[in-house]
């Protein structure tokens, strides 16, 4: 089968994403799409300006409607932000019948009703994961995992800003106007700050959301909206010592035949789970009367994890172009499908958490040290309690990164000690994206 060919409009961080995720996965989107996806044209409003991705083989426009017109582009993924001219060339696109990805949360939030019923008259799909919560595939689990509930509402940081924002005032005690400086260095920001802290980011996001849980139009006028600059570091810090967080919350909620749709600062109990997320992570809990409550969390900007969303959706609509079952059982289409060697438990590596049971005796950290160290294993973190009265002492240690089995050789020469009172008690220490 020919190659399915993209064109982007827009090279700017998530453009730029976009190519770098092409070139690093191109084999796996080619067995996940079942056939080849290839970038042949992009635009940029400066050609020249030196980028941080592999731009061979992409022709360079600067005239973004070149790209949709163009013959070798089958698919446009615009990527320039705003109302317009954003608009007008998606309109173009799908009056020319090309599909149509698209990351642009304004566009759809304010224009969306009218795009989706050109789209459907021309028979384009027009796809938009990446418009809200960045790489978390927020969409596709509101629109296809619970596709079986009626969702009674959605609530999330929605926007990475303001809870990077918050979350630096309340750890460091930094100002306001000195952190969005430098959400706005880190490239986190959008072009005009105040969509992110006065709201209007989040409630576009909101926007989206609330239309795909409530099957309702998309009603962005509706949303009330609060920003977060009036929140002080007085403000996070008296709400800590009651026991709460400060957090930036986009809440859409059925109520009775209503909704209520609202972007707010919130006071939420330090216990949530949305309390804990912190920095520019995004985060957002779905209740559903079947499911009940679930959590979805992760990056909410940033160049390649806006990139993973924009290609969740090129995939789809490559996979739509075949024909037969729209999303492959096993993810991979079956011509796709490899074994893979399994690797056997005793050679992976992990940190461990050991507790010994031992004789409360002058030596015994050295005896077990030394049989450690005798299997080239590290100790990172030790703790002991003083034994009470003629008590065994209990000691739990954290070790560095070792093979299985050289761990399960050394635990059972220390269980083989004299001193030894008990098995030692072994669990493996994992941490997530290691
Ligand atoms: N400015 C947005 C944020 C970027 O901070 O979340 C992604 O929409």
């Amino acid at each position: 089968m020919v190659p399915l060919r993209i064109g982007l409009l827009g090279l700017g961080t998530v453009g730029q994403g976009v190519v770098r995720v092409a070139r690093r996965n191109a084999e796996e989107i080619a067995r996940r799409a079942g056939r080849e996806v290839v970038i042949t044209a992009a635009s940029a409003r400066d050609p020249a300006r030196p980028r941080d991705c592999d731009l061979d083989g992409i022709r360079i426009e600067a005239d973004p409607m070149a790209v949709v017109q163009a013959g070798d582009v089958d698919v446009v993924v615009e990527l320039i932000g705003g109302v317009e001219p954003a608009g007008a060339l998606l309109r173009a696109a799908v009056d020319a019948g090309k599909p149509v990805v698209t990351a642009n949360k304004a566009l759809i939030a304010e224009g969306g009703n009218a795009i989706f019923e050109a789209a459907a008259a021309a028979g384009v799909p027009v796809a938009f994961e990446a418009a809200v919560a960045g790489g978390i595939p927020i969409i596709k689990a509101l629109r296809e995992g619970l596709a079986g509930n009626r969702i009674d509402a959605v609530v999330g940081i929605i926007n990475g800003t303001g809870n990077y924002i918050l979350t630096r005032m309340q750890d460091e005690g930094i100002a306001f106007d000195d952190v969005l400086a430098e959400a706005q260095r880190l490239g986190y920001a959008e072009a005009d700050p105040s969509f992110d802290v006065d709201g209007v980011d989040a409630a576009h996001k909101l926007t989206i959301l609330a239309a795909i849980a409530f099957g309702m139009p998309l009603a962005f006028d509706a949303v009330t909206c609060e920003g977060i600059r009036g929140i002080t570091n007085h403000d996070i810090e008296l709400a800590r010592q009651l026991g709460y967080r400060i957090k930036h919350l986009g809440i859409a909620k059925r109520r009775g035949d209503a909704v209520e749709l609202r972007v707010q600062p919130t006071l939420l109990p330090e216990t949530e789970l949305l309390a804990k997320v912190d920095g520019v992570l995004n985060a957002v809990v779905i209740s559903g009367d079947a499911v009940g409550d679930t959590g979805y969390f992760g990056p909410g900007a940033g160049g390649d994890a806006t990139a993973s969303a924009v290609w969740s959706d090129i995939i789809d609509i490559a996979r739509d172009t075949q024909g037969g079952a729209r999303v492959p059982a096993l993810s991979a289409h079956p011509e796709g499908i490899r074994a893979l060697p399994v690797r056997p438990i005793a050679e992976t590596r992990s940190s461990h958490y050991l507790r010994l049971q031992v004789a409360d005796e002058a030596g015994v950290l050295r005896a077990i040290t030394s049989i450690l160290a005798d299997h080239d294993i590290s100790v990172e973190a030790i703790y002991q309690r003083e034994p009470r009265g003629d008590q065994d002492a209990v000691i739990a240690m954290i070790t560095s990164v070792v093979r299985e089995s050289q761990i399960i050789e050394a635990t059972d020469a220390i269980a083989a000690l004299p001193i030894a009172r008990g098995p030692v008690n072994r669990l493996r220490v994992e941490h997530p994206g290691d």
